[in-house]
């Protein structure tokens, strides 16, 4: 075993015995499973906030009282003129590109650590997703890469606040003002979240939330899109209901008496689509954003413990926080590099060994994404037929896997304790320092956990 680092010099005093087998190996778990916290927290209000829904009658409608209730809360809450809300993450970013013009054949900047999502939605206007690759501290899009990435058909630039930690949105927000190119902010994992002094998704010219369950404000699926331009606004309303362009009258004639009629047009202004979020959806997100700040304030402490404890350990590195950000944690990745415990294994092999005997102890350990997006079989049947191509003067995008080394290398080496299901926001204080006891203990002794071959770097 690697002798102890001096925070944890004091594990035997509290009751952790550093010496007894490893779960994996026989020896008890560390961490109680009964001790974690599931999400979505439901509570008495939540299920009151979706029974006066019931109650009320009113399922749906752009004008339903939930619907624009939960707007003008989470523009609030954000710090924004407008908000629309929509039935899923993936809908407020395609609402968000089309509004902004982007079509058929532009090309826009997506960071290659993202979900898919990110590039689908672009895809969605028939445009084209160039993946940047990432930079280690924040996970998201890296700025000097960049200029690398713009050609004449570059729209639009996508970043991602991964985990819920702001990407380094100024260097992108000059870099993309420099071009003339719009910023539409995924903040679909990071609500709250700020970077310097402003809420992340107010900075771009429009911020895009996800509300499905396993998200820090989760009502089952739905979306969020928010801005302060009146035209990108308007715009998006229209792509939100059948390109409908939604006149003030039309919500002053709103009638809660007469919710499936009251005044509309019926008149298709430009191609939409139906991305109506339901008034139980909107009930329920209502309800969660009262308790949000909470749970963020809570992920953070939790995050702030255990990076503390871990940031101690050789070879591990907990996620770094910019100092000029508050992240809102949605998810916690660690990077490990088991060279600082002079063991030889490969990267992936060591993460998966740490996954295996984590779980043992009791720990929710997920890996969420194994490859860059643009290793998804989507895109490399399109990389094999750009290779097949041959038209001259063409100069489709690239998704060979060489163009992101910083994410593939991420991927390799990290794992993210906690999971979708118990993630690290609700969880107690004593069940995050149970966490980082058993993650020392499996750490310390990873030579164990991996056998003599693979520790030797066979
Ligand atoms: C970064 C990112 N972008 C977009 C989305 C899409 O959101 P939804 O699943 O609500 O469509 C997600 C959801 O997982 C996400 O994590």
């Amino acid at each position: 075993m690697a002798s102890l680092p001096a925070a944890w010099r004091d594990l035997p005093s509290r009751g952790v015995n550093v010496t007894q087998p490893l779960a994996i190996h026989g020896g008890s778990a560390a961490v109680p499973a009964s001790a974690h916290v599931r999400w979505p927290v439901l509570q008495a209000e939540d299920r009151q906030a979706v029974l006066g829904v019931l109650d009320r009658g009113i399922l749906s409608g752009q004008f339903a009282p939930e619907v624009r209730g939960l707007e003008r809360e989470f523009a609030a809450f954000a710090g924004a003129k407008h908000c629309v809300a929509v039935n899923s993450g993936t809908a407020a970013l395609h609402i968000a590109l089309a509004a902004a013009g982007v079509g058929p054949g532009d090309e826009v900047l997506v960071p290659a650590f993202t979900f898919v999502a990110t590039a689908l939605a672009v895809m969605h206007q028939g445009a084209v997703p160039v993946f940047v690759d990432v930079e280690p501290r924040t996970f998201g899009m890296d700025p000097a890469l960049l200029e690398a990435a713009v050609t004449p058909r570059t729209k639009a630039v996508v970043p991602v606040h991964l985990h819920g930690v702001p990407c380094q949105l100024q260097p992108i927000a000059d870099f993309a003002a420099r071009h003339g190119l719009l910023l539409i902010e995924d903040a679909a994992q990071a609500h709250g979240a700020r970077y310097r002094d402003r809420t992340v998704g107010t900075i771009g010219a429009a911020g895009c939330f996800s509300l499905q369950s396993s998200k820090s404000l989760a009502c089952g699926e739905g979306g969020l899109l928010i801005t302060d331009d009146n035209a990108l606004y308007r715009r998006a309303l229209q792509a939100r209901m059948f390109g409908e362009d939604s006149r003030p009258e039309d919500e002053a004639g709103y009638d809660l008496t007469h919710p499936l009629d009251g005044n509309r047009a019926y008149d298709s202004a430009s191609l939409g689509w139906n991305y109506r979020i339901t008034e139980m959806s909107a009930a329920l997100a209502r309800s969660q954003l009262r308790r949000l700040a909470g749970w963020n304030e809570n992920a953070l402490g939790n995050a702030e413990l255990l990076s503390r404890r871990l940031r101690e350990l050789p070879g591990v590195t907990p996620p770094e926080v910019p100092r000029d950000c508050v992240p809102a944690f949605h998810k916690y990745r660690v990077q490990l590099d088991a060279r600082a415990l002079g063991l030889q294994a490969p990267p992936s092999a060591v993460r998966d060994a740490m996954v295996r005997a984590l779980r043992a102890e009791g720990c929710e350990v997920v890996l969420w994404q194994t490859r860059p997006v643009p290793g998804q079989t989507l895109f490399q049947k399109l990389e094999a037929q750009r290779a097949a191509r041959t038209v001259q003067g063409e100069r489709p995008v690239s998704y060979a896997l060489s163009q992101y080394p910083e994410t593939t290398r991420i991927l390799e080496r990290s794992l993210c304790l906690f999971s979708q299901t118990y993630p690290i926001a609700p969880q107690p204080r004593a069940l995050v320092e149970a966490y980082a006891e058993a993650f020392a203990r499996v750490w310390l002794r990873l030579g164990e956990v991996l056998g003599p071959a693979k520790a030797a770097g066979g």
